[in-house]
């Protein structure tokens, strides 16, 4: 299978990256330049925020004074997670170009996660999906512990198949399909792809990989010989997630980047910018950058 020649990075830092930091709130000037500062780096699908419950997601709180703090660039898409029409209005209000929903491929998860069952999560989205596209808003969908649930164990490549042909079928015009604890290995995330796509088209998906096992990067490769040409990523590998303890960040942006630009992969993004990013916001949080590329050129 020959790789693709350009890839869409969907960068994820400012919401996926951030909405588990523990501690204080991030502060809305810091989400602002963060975001200001990916755009300037070349990123032109970036997920800025998340209008979910602040019960449940403290951390997202001021996700409508950083949407309104953001000077927009014309092309770029600024995307919202949303988990109910609550929150789809609140993006809406807040200027989202896109916006996101998200549910998983197994059941235990799903609770969890937004306090309901796959079914009950996927009515809720019908509603959601009709509101946006009536105002020409573009949905995304996240199918979670697409190679692994942290309550359950394995998950079968089936039902992440039928869960994202659903997603599909209601009008998201993209799955991206998540490791969210980083479990997976290459030859799993294969197979689960080939399941997949037994159902939906391989230009519909997206591979959203964790790094929890070290295994992202095998991953990706693996996929991109499947033909996956849309990645979630986030710089400086922020991230974990509130529900799946252990899991570690989303596979780093800069990592991902410096393996595109070896295999001579385009995505229009500059590495040296990324990995400013990346130390500048690792300098804000008070750690090192959790990207091995950002580390060795610093
Ligand atoms: P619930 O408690 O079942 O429902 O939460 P509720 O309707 O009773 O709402 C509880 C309270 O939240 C109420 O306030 C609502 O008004 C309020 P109260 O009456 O108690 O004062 N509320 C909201 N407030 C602001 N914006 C809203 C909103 N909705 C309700 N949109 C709910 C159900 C879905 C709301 C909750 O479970 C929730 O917000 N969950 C979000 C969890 C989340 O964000 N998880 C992380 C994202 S998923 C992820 O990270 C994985 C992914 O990145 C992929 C990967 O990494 O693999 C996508
Ligand atoms: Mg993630």
């Amino acid at each position: 299978m020959t790789l693709p020649s350009h890839v869409r990075i969907v960068e994820v830092g400012p919401r996926d990256g951030l909405q588990n930091e523990p501690g204080e709130m991030i502060s809305t000037q810091v989400k602002v330049e963060l975001i200001h500062r990916l755009v300037d780096a070349g990123i032109q699908h970036i997920e800025t925020a998340s209008f979910v419950s602040p019960k449940w997601v403290p951390q997202m709180a001021n996700s409508k004074e950083v949407m309104a703090e953001i000077k927009q660039k014309k092309g770029v898409c600024y995307a919202a997670l949303v988990p109910n029409l609550t929150g789809l209005n609140r993006a809406i209000n807040a200027n989202a170009t896109e916006v996101a929903v998200f549910s998983a491929a197994s059941e235990s998860f799903t609770q969890k996660n937004i306090n309901c069952s796959i079914s009950e999560s996927l009515n809720r989205f019908l509603p959601i999906i009709e509101a946006a596209k009536a105002r020409n808003i573009p949905v995304r969908g996240y199918v979670s512990t697409v190679l692994g649930c942290p309550y359950e164990g394995d998950i079968s490549p089936e039902q992440v198949a039928s869960v994202s042909r659903e997603m599909l079928d209601m009008g998201c015009y993209e799955i991206s399909l998540g490791d969210t604890i980083g479990i997976g290995t290459p030859l799993k995330a294969k197979k689960m792809l080939e399941a997949v796509t037994e159902k939906v088209a391989i230009t519909q998906l997206a591979a959203h990989f964790h790094d929890t096992y070290g295994q992202a990067l095998a991953n990706l490769y693996a996929v991109l010989e499947e033909g996956i040409s849309v990645i979630d990523t986030s710089v400086s590998g922020l991230g974990g997630c509130p529900y799946a303890h252990g899991a570690s960040g989303n596979v780093a942006t800069e990592d991902v980047l410096y393996m595109l630009n070896g295999l001579g992969i385009h995505t229009d993004i500059n590495l040296d910018k990324l990995v400013q990013t990346s130390h500048w916001i690792s300098q804000q949080l008070g750690r090192p950058s959790a990207s091995k590329v950002a580390r060795a050129m610093r």
